[in-house]
């Protein structure tokens, strides 16, 4: 598992490296260059009520020191002008700071609200000190939830369709067993899942859909050839995009709207998914 001290040694790295005009390029240009990505999603069963209907996620805002308000504020414009039939928001919504709780309320009491829900799950960076500080988790959550709908290790319907969402992996409170309980392999849902290592596990049963996860920043720098250097994850594959998972799921891995750490975005802009629904 990647410590802190880990990723602040990758961070260092990438920092030293992008000194030059790429580090000038990232942080005034790629670092606020907000681009929306528009795909498809296919769900098997999906009932006719959600054809055509958008999900549009976001992750990995980053609230805190290292990311401009003004900047969340407009990426929160631009969302709402997409009118989302449902806002998901996969994670990291904060990066830990003294008054963090306070300062994310203030922030998100901006936050468009999906026409039919407002769903979130929480990220490594909501837990707090070491990722594990379920007090501070349970604040934000307290928090927050006037704007949206926390799933932590649950699940929750809408108009037919089942959304699910986990605790984060690094904060050891990640269970499938206890989050898909209940849930029928063969009836239409999307999964919320912060951390896309959480695709490997054991444990998912016959769950053959979706999963939506942010986590990596897709990197935060894509070099022209290779992974980038600087990813929080075991497996690699899993920087940004699509990816087909033995056992039938489906996992998109969006590269977010934030950064952490280092204010760099090079070749890796920052994004807000909007995933139309049609049946598989
Ligand atoms: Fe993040």
């Amino acid at each position: 598992m990647l410590t802190r001290r880990r990723l602040l040694q990758l961070s260092g790295g990438v920092a030293a490296l992008g000194l030059g005009g790429g580090a000038a390029y990232g942080s005034l240009v790629e670092l606020h260059g907000l681009r929306l990505v528009r795909r498809p999603l296919p769900v098997e069963n999906l009932p006719d009520a959600w054809v055509g209907r958008t999900i549009v996620q976001l992750t990995d805002v980053h609230v805190g020191p290292h990311v401009a308000d003004d900047y969340v504020l407009r990426t929160f414009d631009a969302v709402a002008r997409l009118a989302p039939d449902v806002l998901v928001v996969t994670g990291d919504l904060t990066s830990d700071e003294r008054g963090i709780v306070e300062h994310a309320q203030r922030i998100y009491a901006h936050l468009p609200a999906g026409r039919l829900a407002t769903l979130a799950i929480l990220g490594n960076h909501d837990y707090g000190r070491d990722w594990k500080d379920l007090a501070h988790a349970d604040a934000l959550v307290a928090a927050l939830s006037d704007r949206m709908r926390f799933l932590r290790n649950e699940s929750i319907e809408v108009d037919g369709l089942r959304f699910f969402g986990t605790e984060d992996l690094w904060s050891e409170q990640l269970s499938l067993r206890t989050t898909l309980r209940g849930i029928d392999p063969d009836s239409p849902a999307v999964g919320l899942v912060h951390n896309p290592d959480a695709i490997d596990l054991g444990g998912w049963g016959g769950y053959r859909g979706w999963v939506l996860s942010g986590h990596t920043h897709g990197g935060q720098v894509r070099p022209p050839i290779g992974p980038p250097p600087m990813l929080p994850i075991v497996n690699r594959w899993y920087a940004s995009g699509e990816f087909e998972i033995d056992g039938g799921r489906r996992l998109y891995v969006c590269p977010g709207v934030g950064h952490a750490i280092v204010p760099i975005r090079i070749n890796c802009p920052p994004e807000v998914a909007v995933h139309t629904l049609l049946r598989a």
